[in-house]
């Protein structure tokens, strides 16, 4: 059974893509995840200039979900243009470079960093759901906002494909991505964490995060996430690439969010559960699965569920 496609022109070995801010600080980290499978690497959210993160404790989790408030640290563009190059001195496999930006205007800025190094895609992260008391509602809750931040980036990004990660805290979903779409976005990611949520400590009855709120993942949120890709995909006919993320833990996850209609599949979570091989894990299972059932093709499951309900009606 084939794991590989090719993507606007980008060959994927096998659909698993690491999900940004997991791991993916360095050229030596994004190495060890492409040694464990990945079939593609997608950096941490990267800001114009230095920006602090949040103080600790930033992350807490249990079996069923994680809520993190990391804050999007980062060095700034230019030490991060240092590891993309020395990554795709190489490049083991497909690079993705994830932006994030306070406004529109910033979002174009550190595009025009970023292309210059060529990563294969960029992808915008306009839906970090911490960010209301730094900079308002985020980008992705309003159509005007996400069309803007995609036409920004868009005027920037030349060749390269741009991705604009949707937040599934709207109540509309399809209409935000349809008004990227008319921007000119060249696919999604579907979805970014969930809420903000909150987690008390009983004791001493504070938030247990210190920013108080932070952003719900792991196996909790992977049915807000199947609904949300099918959402983006119907509200865009299939046309764009989704690269599917939210509670992917196995390969049949993996599996569910194609049939939703996700190409390619992130893991962000899953690497602190499952460990490192995750990757390979997921592929190994998606491959064993596929074979039982007779499938030749990894990319005949995508869309999958919208072709056998138009089938149905
Ligand atoms: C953070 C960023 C995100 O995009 C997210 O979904 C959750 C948390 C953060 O760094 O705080």
């Amino acid at each position: 059974m084939n794991l590989k496609q090719e993507v606007l022109g980008v060959i994927f070995e096998n659909p698993t893509v690491l999900a940004s801010g997991i791991m993916g600080v360095t050229a030596s980290s994004w190495r060890f995840c492409a040694q464990n499978g990945a079939g593609a690497i997608t950096t941490k959210s990267l800001w114009i200039k230095e920006h602090l993160g949040n103080p600790n404790p930033t992350v807490i989790s249990t079996d069923h979900w994680t809520l993190n408030a990391v804050g999007l640290p980062d060095a700034g563009v230019e030490k991060a243009e240092q590891e993309i190059a020395d990554y795709l001195k190489d490049k083991p496999t497909p690079l993705i470079g994830n932006i994030v930006a306070g406004s529109i205007e910033d979002f174009g800025k550190t595009a025009e960093h970023i292309v210059k190094f060529k990563p294969d895609f960029l992808e915008v992260n306009i839906s970090c759901p911490n960010v209301e008391d730094e900079f308002g509602k985020p980008f992705a809750c309003s159509e005007p906002d996400a069309a803007a931040a995609t036409k920004c980036v868009k005027e920037v990004s030349g060749k390269i494909p741009v991705f604009i990660k949707l937040s599934p805290n709207v109540d509309n979903i399809g209409a935000i991505a349809s008004a990227c779409a008319e921007a000119g976005a060249d696919g999604f990611t579907a979805i970014n964490t969930v809420g903000p949520g909150m987690a008390i400590d009983l004791r001493s009855r504070m938030p247990i995060l210190a920013n108080k709120v932070g952003g719900l993942s792991g196996p909790a949120i992977k049915p807000i996430a199947v609904k949300c890709i099918a959402d983006v995909y119907a509200a865009t006919e299939g046309k764009l690439p989704i690269i599917g993320t939210g509670g992917v833990y196995t390969g049949e996850d993996a599996l569910e969010l194609m049939l939703a209609g996700a190409t390619l599949i992130g893991i962000g979570t899953a690497v602190g559960d499952r460990g490192i091989n995750v990757f390979q894990k997921v592929c190994d299972e998606m491959q064993y699965w596929c074979t039982n059932e007779g499938i030749e093709n990894i990319s005949d499951m995508i869309g999958g569920m919208h072709k056998e309900l138009a089938s149905r009606s």
